[in-house]
C-alpha cells in the first residue's frame, strides 16, 4: 500500500518507518529541510532508541523516503497520515493550524479516492472539522474518507510500541476506510492485538480520556508521597500494596517532581479546554493539573530545605534534564523547570543528561555548568539532585560520587536508590515519600 505520513517529529517518522517494516511504501513529509535531509541520510534529528536502524533498513531496501514534496507525497499515496504538532494555545485548548495546513493540503492535491487519517491528538470533532475543510477546499468531486487513529507511543520506547501496542483505535463512519486501515495493520491485527473500531469522535476522546488518566494516577502517587512525607510512611510499599490489586494496576505509580513532556502537560489542558466549551467543568483533570504544577515547585523546596533553606552560591550536582528516561525531549521537563527554579535561586548548577544537554542548553543558556558525565557532575556538589531517572545513574558508584562531592546530600526526586543504603554510605538522603 502507498502510505504518505506528514510530520517528521517523533511520532510521524516512526510510523513511517513501522509501516515500511510492514512492507508498504512509505513517503514521509516534513516542511523543515533540514529534518528531510538528514533523515534521507539515515540520521535522525532526535533521539530515540532503536529509530535510526529502522530508519536505516528501510531506506536502503527502498521502502522509505522523506521529502518536503507534499503534494506529490499526498498524490501518489492512498492513505495520508497527518501526524504534525498540536501545541497548546495561551488558553489551553490545541492550536490546529498545522493539523488544518495539512488539510488544505490534501484537498488541493486530492487527485483520486485517500483515506485521510489523524494521527496527530485532536480535540472531539477536529477529524469533522478536517472532512469539511477538505470538502469546501477541493476542486473536484473526488471522494474521500476520513479516519481517526491515535498513537500511543510512549517516546523512549515508541518503536517497540509501535509494533507492540496495547491497542490500535480506529474512528471512523466509512466501512471502505476501515478495511483499509485493517489492511494495513494487518502484521498486527494478525498478532491478535486488540482493535477498537468506533466512530470519529469517540476515537478522538479515548486518546484524551487515556492520557489525563494516566496524568491523573501520577499525580495521586505524587499527593501520596506527599502525605507519607509527612507521616513517616514509605510510598514505595504503599505503591506496591495498590498495585497488586489488579484493578489498580502497579504502573505509573512512581512519585516524582510531576509528569512532563509533549502530550500530558497539553493533553490535560486541552480536555479540560474541551469539557469547558461543552459547558461542562472536569473536576479531576482540574486537579490533576494543579497537583502537578505544585509537586514541581515542591521538588524545588525539597532541594532548597535539604541544604539548609539558603540556595545562593551552593554548588548542586543535577542528574537529567529531559522529561523522562531514554529520549532528548525536553518538552515541559519536571527535571529542567526544578533546574531553572535552583539557578534563580542563587545555586551554582553542574548538569548531566545522558541525551537531552544540546537541547536543554538552549534554555539554560550559560547558567550553569555542562558537565561530562554524573561524577563530573558531582563534583565539589553540596548536595547532588537525581531529577530524571536514567538507567545509569541507577547504577553509580556512589562510593566514588561521595568522594568526588563536598558534602553528602542526596535528593533523589525520582527514588532511584535505596535509602538505607544511601545512608550506610554516609549520605543524607532525601526521596519522595520514602520516611
Ligand atoms: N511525542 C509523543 O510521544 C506523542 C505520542 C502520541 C501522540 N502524539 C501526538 O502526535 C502529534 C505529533 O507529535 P510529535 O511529538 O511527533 O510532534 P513534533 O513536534 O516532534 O513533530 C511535528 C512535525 O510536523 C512538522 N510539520 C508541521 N507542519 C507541517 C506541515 N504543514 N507539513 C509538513 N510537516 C509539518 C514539523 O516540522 C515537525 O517536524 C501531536 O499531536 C502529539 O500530541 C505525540
Amino acid at each position: 500500500m502507498r502510505v504518505a505520513v506528514v510530520g517528521a517529529g517523533y511520532v510521524g517518522v516512526v510510523t513511517a518507518a513501522g509501516f515500511a517494516e510492514f512492507g508498504n511504501e512509505v513517503v514521509c513529509v516534513d516542511k523543515v529541510p533540514e529534518k528531510v535531509e538528514m533523515l534521507s541520510k539515515g540520521e535522525i534529528p532526535f533521539y530515540e532508541p532503536g529509530l535510526q536502524e529502522l530508519v536505516g533498513k528501510n531506506l536502503k531496501e527502498g521502502r522509505l523516503v522523506f521529502t518536503t514534496d507534499a503534494p506529490q507525497a499526498i498524490l501518489d499515496s492512498l492513505v495520508i497520515f497527518i501526524a504534525v504538532g498540536t501545541p497548546p494555545r495561551g488558553d489551553g485548548s490545541a492550536d490546529l493550524s498545522y493539523v488544518e495546513e495539512v488539510a488544505k493540503e490534501i484537498a488541493r492535491n486530492l487527485n483520486e479516492y485517500k483515506v485521510v487519517v489523524t494521527k496527530s491528538t485532536v480535540p472531539v470533532g477536529t477529524s469533522q472539522r478536517i472532512k469539511e475543510i477538505i470538502n469546501i477546499s477541493k476542486n473536484n468531486n473526488t471522494g474521500f474518507d476520513v479516519a481517526s487513529n491515535p498513537e500511543f507511543l510512549r517516546e523512549g520506547s515508541a518503536v517497540y510500541d509501535f509494533m507492540h501496542p496495547d491497542r490500535v483505535v480506529i474512528g471512523t463512519d466509512s466501512d471502505a476506510a476501515k478495511a483499509i486501515l485493517r489492511d494495513l495493520y494487518r502484521p498486527l491485527y494478525l498478532r491478535e492485538t486488540p482493535f477498537v473500531f468506533t466512530d470519529l469522535k469517540t476515537s478522538e476522546l479515548i486518546k484524551y480520556a487515556s492520557n489525563s488518566f494516566l496524568a491523573m494516577k501520577i499525580s495521586f502517587i505524587n499527593e501520596i508521597a506527599n502525605l507519607c512525607d509527612a507521616l513517616g510512611a514509605d510510598v514505595h510499599v504503599v505503591a506496591k500494596g495498590m498495585g497488586l490489586d489488579g484493578r489498580i494496576g502497579s504502573k505509573f505509580l512512581h512519585p516524582g517532581p510531576g509528569y512532563g513532556g509533549s502530550c500530558f502537560p497539553k493533553d490535560t489542558l486541552a480536555l479540560l479546554r474541551m469539557a469547558q466549551d461543552a459547558g461542562y467543568h472536569f473536576h479531576l483533570v482540574d486537579a490533576t493539573v494543579q497537583v502537578n504544577q505544585k509537586q514541581q515547585e515542591r521538588a524545588v523546596e525539597k532541594v532548597c530545605q535539604a541544604v539548609g533553606g539558603d540556595l545562593e552560591g551552593v554548588v548542586i550536582g543535577f542528574l537529567g534534564l529531559s522529561f523522562k528516561p531514554n529520549t532528548d525531549d525536553i518538552r515541559e521537563s519536571p527535571a529542567l523547570y526544578v533546574a531553572k527554579r535552583l539557578i534563580e535561586e542563587g545555586a551554582s548548577l553542574r548538569v548531566f543528561d545522558p541525551a537531552a544537554m544540546k537541547n536543554a542548553s538552549q534554555v539554560l543558556g550559560d547558567g550553569c555548568i555542562y558537565c561530562r558525565d554524573s561524577y563530573h557532575a558531582a563534583e565539589g556538589a553540596k548536595a547532588l539532585v537525581v531529577a530524571t531517572e536514567w538507567n545509569q545513574f541507577r547504577n553509580l558508584d556512589l562510593v566514588k560520587v561521595k568522594e568526588v562531592m563536598n558534602g553528602g546530600i542526596i535528593v533523589d526526586l525520582r527514588n532511584v536508590y535505596e535509602p538505607d543504603k544511601a545512608r550506610s554510605l554516609g549520605f543524607r538522603y532525601v526521596g519522595m515519600g520514602r520516611r
